[in-house]
């Protein structure tokens, strides 16, 4: 336990509170103040987290300065660039990349998984035709709770294993099925012999008439993306999973709650808005236009990927995602690609103008991300879809970290009351 303690005083009665300061092994350090309230009878204000550390966690560290990520130690490029994504997930789930057998044992456990109830198949038909496949995802997987009521005891290591694994397997299945059932095609069984990416492409594409040959390519540049979507700390939808888990309500309720608040565009939703921010740039001639109504504050109109809470320097997982959008668009054919060429414009305008310089504003993870999944045949409404199937081991990673932490509280904020409070109700005929 640390020795340092920070003083408040209070100007007004002269009276002084000590607080510890706690140290993580790197990063910023942080101020105790549990006992606040306890102590001056005042909470703390605020809004968005901007200076709020909500848990303690092993998992992932950001420096957004640097633009550093480390999950469990390592950087996020030399996961990229020397693991596959179920390498990655051990290592979120466990702590520790795994050893050749390890891999295969866990390898195994999720292809046995991977199948979901064929009741969920009627489930599925109760959505028009025309949702979009984030709404049944969130429907889908919280309705997976349903179907595995008998092994959802929280407390439970084993059972706690069980549905983390349960989620991590079946969402892939779950994705691939709403958007089969968005173009109206019967659904795919996921297949054991194949790897995660090339499992879910084969989900995705293949169809019962014909063979489908995985493009080992495409294959491998959709194994990166869902790496660098792995887990990302304490952001919007892992804060709203946390939240939900610490009333103890059962894990899959939670993720899905953890997809419901990755759909905005102001997250999880900015790879799909940066596609049709592009498609309505349209040409490089336009960029400057679109780029001033970008830093006007009367226009709501911001850059799409541009930007984030934390990097302010670069995105780690952009630069990785830059270089991987240029390899599948040459190996695709595709290099001479309108969208990407106007990404690549409007980044070089944007990166040299006042206004993003001076606020620290760089191409977030969803810029490029978007290009690539476009590139490799996936329709715009899927793209956040993705980013869920990616980041689904981060949130029961986060998940299970929190359930065993001898800290684990009900989530509930205070807050600062400007409302009415001395009011008397009249009767109905004098109001
Ligand atoms: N375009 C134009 N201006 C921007 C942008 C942008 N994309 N992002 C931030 N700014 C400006 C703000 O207007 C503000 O300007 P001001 O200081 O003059 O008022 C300043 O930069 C700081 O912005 P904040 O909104 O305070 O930054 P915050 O940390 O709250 O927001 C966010 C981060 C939500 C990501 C924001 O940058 C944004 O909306 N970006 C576009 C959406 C996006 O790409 N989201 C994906 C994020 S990554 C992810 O979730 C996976």
């Amino acid at each position: 336990m640390s020795k340092k303690t920070i003083t408040l005083t209070d100007n007004q009665t002269g009276e002084k509170y000590d607080f510890p300061i706690l140290e993580g092994t790197t990063g910023p350090d942080v101020i105790d103040i549990r006992k606040l309230y306890n102590k001056t009878g005042m909470f703390t204000y605020d809004p968005g987290f901007t200076s709020t550390a909500s848990c303690e966690s092993k998992i992932t560290y950001i420096d957004g300065n640097k633009g550093t990520l480390l999950h469990y130690g390592y950087t996020i490029q030399d996961l990229t660039e020397n693991c596959s994504y179920m390498e990655v997930c051990y290592l979120l789930l466990n702590g520790e990349l795994p050893n050749k057998s390890e891999l295969e044992e866990f390898v195994k456990y999720f292809t046995n998984h991977t199948m979901v109830h064929d009741q969920m198949n009627l489930f599925f038909r109760g959505f028009r035709r025309d949702a979009h496949p984030m709404a049944i995802l969130i429907g889908s997987v919280g309705a997976l709770s349903a179907f595995y009521h008998q092994d959802i005891d929280v407390f439970d290591p084993e059972q706690r294993k069980k549905s983390a694994m349960r989620i991590f397997s079946k969402i892939p299945t779950l994705a691939a099925m709403a958007y089969k059932y968005s173009i109206g095609q019967p659904f795919v069984y996921p297949r054991n012999d194949l790897n995660y990416a090339e499992n879910f492409l084969h989900m995705m594409f293949s169809v019962p008439t014909e063979e489908y040959k995985v493009n080992p390519v495409v294959a491998s540049a959709l194994d990166k993306v869902f790496i660098l979507h792995a887990d990302h700390e304490q952001n919007a939808s892992t804060s709203t999973v946390r939240t939900s888990a610490s009333s103890e309500a059962n894990p899959f309720a939670c993720i899905s709650s953890g997809i419901a608040s990755l759909w905005g565009p102001a997250h999880g939703g900015a790879n799909e808005a940066v596609l049709s921010m592009l498609k309505e740039i349209k040409t490089t001639s336009n960029i400057n236009r679109y780029i001033k109504k970008a830093k006007d504050k009367s226009d709501p109109f911001r850059l799409m990927g541009f930007g984030h809470r934390v990097y302010k320097n670069t995105d780690p997982r952009a630069s990785v995602l830059k270089k991987s959008a240029h390899d599948v668009l040459e190996i695709l054919g595709k290099k001479d690609d309108p969208l990407f060429k106007l990404a690549l414009e409007l980044e070089e305008i944007a990166l040299n103008d006042e206004y993003f310089i001076r606020r620290k504003l760089f191409p977030n993870v969803d810029f490029y991300s978007g290009i690539i999944l476009s590139a490799i045949g996936l329709p715009t409404s899927m793209f956040t879809v993705l980013f869920a199937v990616g980041r689904t081991v981060g949130w029961v990673s986060q998940w299970v970290e929190m359930m065993e932490s001898p800290e684990l509280k009900i989530a509930r904020p205070r807050q600062l009351f400007k409302g009415k409070y001395d009011k008397k109700v009249k009767p109905i005929d004098k109001r």
